[in-house]
């Protein structure tokens, strides 16, 4: 007898209060934060859905970790078990330890990039964007065309267009140190690439003798994905299918705030001796010695064994199976959302749910606003804040106007779920009368993270 429910495959151990605000309490902790969701004290939030980036909840084996945490400054016991997790599953020659996923990008593109180089990736994330950019590089997203269409269904949103991959790398002059792919697809909904996909942009790359590599965030969630959605692996390990997205590649950065199921970490890996000597310089520089990086001794043993709990079967089942349930119920409540419905993380669509506040007033932000005001759930814009500033200093349209509810990995429980979905879709039944936003304080980038915002008067 198998049953249907598809329960959380761990026990609750130790547990963590939340605190209750009125409506009134959470209108003036927006105003305080000037109406930008991060600067929230997140003590004033109920269901934090801000992001899946080290909020997820670690297992007893990983506290136990912490205990053998070995702070040797060089060649600790940790560091080798640390890296031989890395190795296991992403076999590359040279692992270098960050603090998190950009300090990797920071080292990298500071070593490959410059002015007049280009890194297309299907859809740089917004550090990988900015890191990129900081170099004076060009950050290309070469998504297919139904990644930018919220409603199209494709099992492999996250797939690059290898056409317009080819035409860029074919171009005269084109200086490109490196392709990235980005999987799962984090700005463009959490959606997975094929390994179908990942062959053919390989195979490009091999043509023009430029390197392949992955942003690996999600790499857990994207071979589930393969495993569930692409013909001839549903038989397979994922582990296997991680290895095997390893092996197309030549090297990776990491945040293991995400897969690495830790609260902090990252990494670096690669083939290349040459790059990697310099990046290592680097690390020495700005994160550490090359056997610790950024990290302690002991958030390298809770990576370490976050990697072997993270490819379980079990526990990836439930949790593509819970971010579905809650897309999959939002759907059926009306509310339109990206889909298929991603791995991390559902996306509303805030342009099409609030068609009265323009692209340049922000309905992503305004959406995500309400979500806090009406029920203290925070959640993430994705659009136009985030993406809309250029290097030269112009504003557009982002390409969508997302707002992401992330779901942190075994934190939340299905009640919690639930009464997310109460939440937004008594605001979805409200949005036509939400205002838009001006931006009255914002830094030259990444102007999510600090902006100010004020509310604009209807017409
Ligand atoms: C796809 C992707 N790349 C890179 C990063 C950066 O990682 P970190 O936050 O650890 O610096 C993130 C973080 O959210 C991400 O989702």
């Amino acid at each position: 007898m198998t049953f249907r429910t598809i329960i959380e495959p761990f026990r609750i151990h130790s547990v963590e209060p939340l605190k209750m605000t009125t409506i009134d309490e959470r209108r003036q902790a927006l105003r305080s934060a000037g109406f930008n969701l991060f600067g929230l004290h997140s003590d004033d939030v109920l269901v934090d859905l801000l992001t899946d980036s080290g909020t997820g909840a670690m297992s007893r084996d990983q506290w136990a970790g912490l205990q053998r945490g070995d702070e040797s400054y060089a060649g600790s016991p940790s560091w080798f078990r640390f890296l031989e997790s890395v190795q296991e599953l992403f076999p590359f020659r040279h692992v270098i330890p960050t603090h998190q996923g950009r300090a990797a990008e920071k080292i990298l593109f500071t070593i490959i990039g410059g002015p007049g180089r280009t890194i297309p990736n299907n859809t740089h994330f917004d550090t990988t964007r900015a890191n990129v950019e900081a170099t004076g590089a060009v950050a290309l997203d070469l998504v297919i065309s139904e990644g930018l269409d919220p409603a199209t269904p494709h099992p492999f949103k996250g797939n690059m267009d290898v056409d317009r991959l080819e035409e860029v790398l074919g171009s005269p002059g084109a200086d490109v140190p490196a392709v990235f792919v980005t999987i799962t697809n984090n700005s463009g909904g959490g959606q997975p690439v094929s390994l179908a996909n990942l062959r053919a942009v390989r195979a490009v790359c091999d043509r023009h003798g430029v390197p392949l590599f992955l942003d690996a965030c999600r790499f857990a969630e994207n071979a589930w994905f393969i495993r569930e959605r692409e013909p001839g692996q549903h038989h397979r390990r994922v582990t296997d299918i991680v290895r095997e997205m390893a092996a197309l590649a030549d090297g990776m950065t990491m945040s293991a705030k995400k897969d690495g199921l830790a609260n902090i970490g990252g990494w670096l890996a690669l083939n290349d001796d040459d790059v990697a000597e310099q990046c290592r310089n680097l690390l020495i520089l700005t994160e550490g010695f090359p056997t610790y990086g950024g990290l302690a001794g002991r958030d390298l043993e809770a990576i370490a064994q976050g990697l072997r709990e993270v490819v379980d079967h079990d526990y990836l089942r439930y949790r593509i199976r819970s971010t579905g349930y809650l897309g999959e119920a939002l759907i059926a409540a009306g509310v339109p959302v990206v889909r298929p419905i991603g791995g991390h993380a559902v996306y509303l669509d805030a342009r099409s749910l609030l068609p009265q506040v323009p692209a340049l007033q922000y309905p992503g932000q305004a959406l995500a606003v309400a979500l806090y005001e009406s029920g203290g759930v925070r959640a993430c814009e994705i659009g136009t804040v985030m993406f809309g500033r250029r290097p030269d200093g112009s504003e557009q349209p982002a390409a969508l106007d997302l707002v992401r509810l992330a779901i942190p990995r075994r934190t939340y429980t299905q009640s919690h779920i639930d009464y997310v979905i109460e939440v937004c879709s008594e605001v979805a039944a409200h949005a036509r009368d939400l205002p838009g936003y001006r931006i009255v304080e914002e830094p030259r980038s990444l102007r999510h993270f600090t902006a100010r915002f004020e509310t604009v008067p209807a017409a």
